[in-house]
């Protein structure tokens, strides 16, 4: 299966606008799955609540996961993508999973970053993994990387496939998930923005360099810093399957989770 990232810079507050650059990126790639940047039809630095509740939607009434779903069915493509979700009085940093044949499922992005905080709801939902048929997916978004829980929890439920979107403003994460994807042996997508979002008191620049990470750590693709660009790779989910590092190790069975109490419960 091909898959890929989708990197460009949204404009803040232009949904439509964004809805339709990146539906333009994905009508030109072959993927059978995209991943899209966290908060991609919003921006990302909001100066209020009321400024992200009124830019939130709900999921999957609103036009943004309608728009994807359209364009999933039009290309043949699966598609994670950011946005602002509307729950009731509730907002949260969501991202949505659509497939040709219509929407799939969300997750609500579990570790809020910096100001994120202020406008947010904690996710409420926890990680939960998809068979999309021809691979097995789980989500996490960008600060979500930060803790190794994150991405250890959706192996151990069955991922091949971690979709990250992001709106990373930090330099570690790129280097980081190599070592995300080899102690998982998983395969990720990272889908990260590019450009400046100057707004209130707040100015945050994005790294770009969205990558595909192999389950051996191995960088399989990484876009520039400043492109707008879809990165494809060609991938056997088939090869995130086999746990084993070497006769004598399995990173599954070798953990010694009776001794990891006080970690897991603090
Ligand atoms: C981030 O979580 N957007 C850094």
């Amino acid at each position: 299966m091909k898959i890929g990232f989708v990197q460009f810079e949204p404009q803040f507050g232009e949904v439509d606008k964004n809805l339709e650059q990146a539906k333009g990126l994905i009508m030109e790639s072959d993927a059978d799955l995209l991943v899209l940047p966290e908060l991609f039809n919003t921006g990302y630095v909001f100066t209020s609540k009321e400024e992200a509740i009124s830019l939130a939607e709900q999921v999957p009434q609103g036009k943004t996961t309608q728009g994807l779903c359209e364009v999933a069915k039009e290309k043949g493509v699966f598609i994670v993508a950011g946005l602002a979700e509307k729950d009731g009085d509730k907002i949260f940093n969501s991202s949505v999973l659509v497939s040709p044949d219509g929407y799939i499922g969300r997750y609500r992005k579990t570790h809020l970053f910096f100001e994120e905080k202020l406008w947010f709801d904690p996710g409420d939902e926890g990680f939960s993994v998809h068979d999309i048929g021809i691979c097995t997916v789980g989500i996490m978004i960008c600060f979500d990387w930060f803790f190794p829980e994150s991405m250890r929890v959706l192996s151990l439920m069955g991922a091949d496939l971690i979709c990250h979107p992001a709106n990373l403003v930090m330099p570690f994460c790129q280097d980081a998930m190599k070592t995300r994807c080899l102690e998982n042996h998983v395969f990720a997508v990272t889908a990260n923005r590019t450009g400046t979002e100057a707004r209130g008191e707040q100015s945050l620049l994005f790294t770009g360099m969205s990558q595909i990470t192999g389950p051996d750590g191995t960088i399989l693709c990484r876009a520039g810093k400043d492109s707008r660009e879809v990165g494809t790779v060609e991938i056997d989910p088939q090869a995130a399957r086999d746990k084993n590092v070497n006769l004598h190790n399995n990173l599954v069975t070798d953990r010694r989770p009776g001794f990891y109490g006080d970690l897991i419960e603090t």
